[in-house]
């Protein structure tokens, strides 16, 4: 008992020694070649950071995290660090600092020591991964996006025909869960090239999210991530591997190598196969791809239904935009000006990723942020975590205007987009941009173009803000509740080609 003891008074002193010594190298450091560190938010433990540690779990219980993001920019400015649970973390504005992260230092930051641990269920892939393991993962996951891969509506409108003779004229409804499901079961089924059965489908969805929001918490613990219970998180886990290795067996049996050559369309556990690729990699793979496919598109769609919802202008807007097509195809739809720049607001107010958040691979510096004007370097030691907050960018009156909180379409159509390059990085920057981008603008341009044509008008049925709720990807805390009406003399089922 007593030599246990003296054991963790012994780690404990070993370990307020090393960041001690760690601080005091780093000060030094701090004013090297000009450097100099960024405003430090005020704490009572300067040397763990538990006090900022528990406030921020406390806020993403609550969901105020992003609140409270973006009122220490207004209180602190531009960039400022604070310490937690014993590791610096610095959040920024500044355009410069997102560009030394995303393009001109990139390799200098990386994921993996952030992503890995905390998200074990996916495993080892594209979206956990750095260096070279990232880039064979990257190889592997790129031919799912040739044109043909992307541009099939059909297996949307079909979900869509059900989801629209279900919803009753007037009648409230939260359009961000019904989207949410009808994503989970097309998303598994463009990845796995398989459909889900009804029942695995239900228990595929309730584990997933439990993997989510336990990933979340464990991304917000970061070294202490080990506090967490883990046996109901580690039966998710278990069942949603079990499942994808299920389905990439049934995808095997079903298309056979010769296939797969004919077919036009690319089934991923075929690809993986005839790579050679081991099953437990296979797996790996597939669920790096759900992940990045299944709760994006659903949350963004429903971000614009939420807008929407409350600007009767815009639907009807994009009602006239949407009569004068003659189909709804990848080329048509991309013609459409009014319903990009709804895409646009709705990314830049509700971004999905709203802290694009990576960890210094080495000692590196950023360009700004530092001393006491904000403008200086700053010196950042390795494993130190940077967070380039999407969501206070675009927010930003210095760039978007007195009008930022506002939608306002046309906003995208003054000036130069590449100004704003550093700002907006919804769908990220630089090697490692989301390949998805494109599929997920078509699929929802064209559901909501759909929703134009079939209904008369939407009503919020909501009075509440847009509230971010953050687990991996961020979603409106309170759903998307609104009514639709109906359209007299159309039918459910598409009116114009998929
Ligand atoms: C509105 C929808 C979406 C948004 C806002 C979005 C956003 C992003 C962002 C910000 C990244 C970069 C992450 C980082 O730098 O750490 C990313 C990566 C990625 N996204 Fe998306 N995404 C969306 C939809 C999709 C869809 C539908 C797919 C697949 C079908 C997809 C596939 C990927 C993949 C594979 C990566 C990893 C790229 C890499 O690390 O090389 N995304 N996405």
């Amino acid at each position: 008992m007593i030599s246990a003891f003296v054991l963790l008074l012994c780690s404990l002193s070993a370990f307020i020694s090393y960041q001690t010594w760690h601080i005091l190298v780093r000060r030094h450091k701090s004013y090297q070649d000009g450097c100099e560190p960024p405003t430090r938010l005020p704490g009572i433990d300067p040397i763990f950071g538990l006090d900022f540690f528990f406030e921020s779990l406390r806020l993403q219980r609550s969901d105020r995290i992003l609140a409270t993001i973006n009122s220490r920019f207004q209180k602190y400015g531009r960039t400022y660090e604070l310490r937690a649970l014993g590791s610096p973390v610095i959040f920024t504005i500044e355009p410069e600092n997102a560009r030394a992260v995303f393009s001109t230092n990139e390799n200098h930051w990386g994921v993996a020591p952030l992503r890995a641990s905390a998200m074990t269920f996916l495993g080892r892939g594209i979206i956990t991964v750095d260096g070279d393991e990232w880039k064979r993962a990257r190889n592997l996951v790129k031919p799912n996006f040739t044109k043909s891969n992307v541009m099939n509506f059909a297996p949307i409108e079909s979900r869509l025909t059900e989801l629209f003779e279900n919803i009753q004229s007037g009648q409230q409804i939260d359009l961000q869960s019904s989207f949410l499901r009808l994503y989970m079961d097309f998303g598994a089924e463009w990845v796995f090239d398989e459909t889900f059965s009804h029942a695995d489908m239900k228990v595929f969805e309730a584990d997933f999210d439990n993997c989510l929001s336990g990933s979340g918490l464990r991304l917000a613990l970061g070294p202490f991530a080990f506090l967490v219970p883990k046996t109901n998180w580690l039966k998710s886990r278990d069942v949603v591997r079990s499942l994808a290795n299920k389905y990439i067996e049934q995808a095997l049996c079903s298309i056979s190598p010769e296939k797969s050559q004919t077919q036009g369309r690319l089934s991923f556990p075929r690809y993986l196969a005839d790579k050679a690729i081991s099953r437990p990699e296979a797996i790996d793979q597939v669920l790096n791809l759900s992940i990045a496919n299944m709760a994006t598109t659903a949350i963004h769609l429903s971000n614009c239904l939420f807008i929407l919802s409350r600007r009767p202008d815009i639907w009807q807007l994009l009602q006239a935009e949407v009569a004068a097509l003659p189909n709804f195809t990848f080329d048509s739809l991309r013609t459409l000006k009014a319903m990009r720049n709804l895409l646009l607001e709705a990314l830049r107010l509700y971004p999905i990723f709203p802290n694009l958040s990576r960890v210094a691979l080495c000692d590196t510096t950023l360009p700004t942020g530092g001393g006491p004007l904000g403008t200086s370097p700053i010196f950042v030691p390795a494993g130190t975590k940077i967070v380039p907050s999407q969501m206070s960018m675009g927010r930003d009156e210095r760039i978007w205007g007195p009008d930022a909180a506002q939608v306002r379409l046309d906003r995208w159509d003054e000036g130069d987009l590449e100004r704003r390059a550093w700002h907006f990085m919804p769908f990220g920057y630089g090697t490692r941009a989301c390949l998805g981008q494109q599929k997920s603008n078509m699929e929802v341009s064209y559901i909501l173009a759909r929703m134009v044509t079939r209904f008369e008008r939407i009503e919020s049925r909501d009075a509440r803000e847009w509230v971010g709720r953050m687990r991996v990807t961020t979603r409106n805390a309170n759903g998307c509740l609104v009514a639709l009406y109906k359209k007299e003399g159309v039918g459910d089922a598409a009116v114009a080609d998929a």
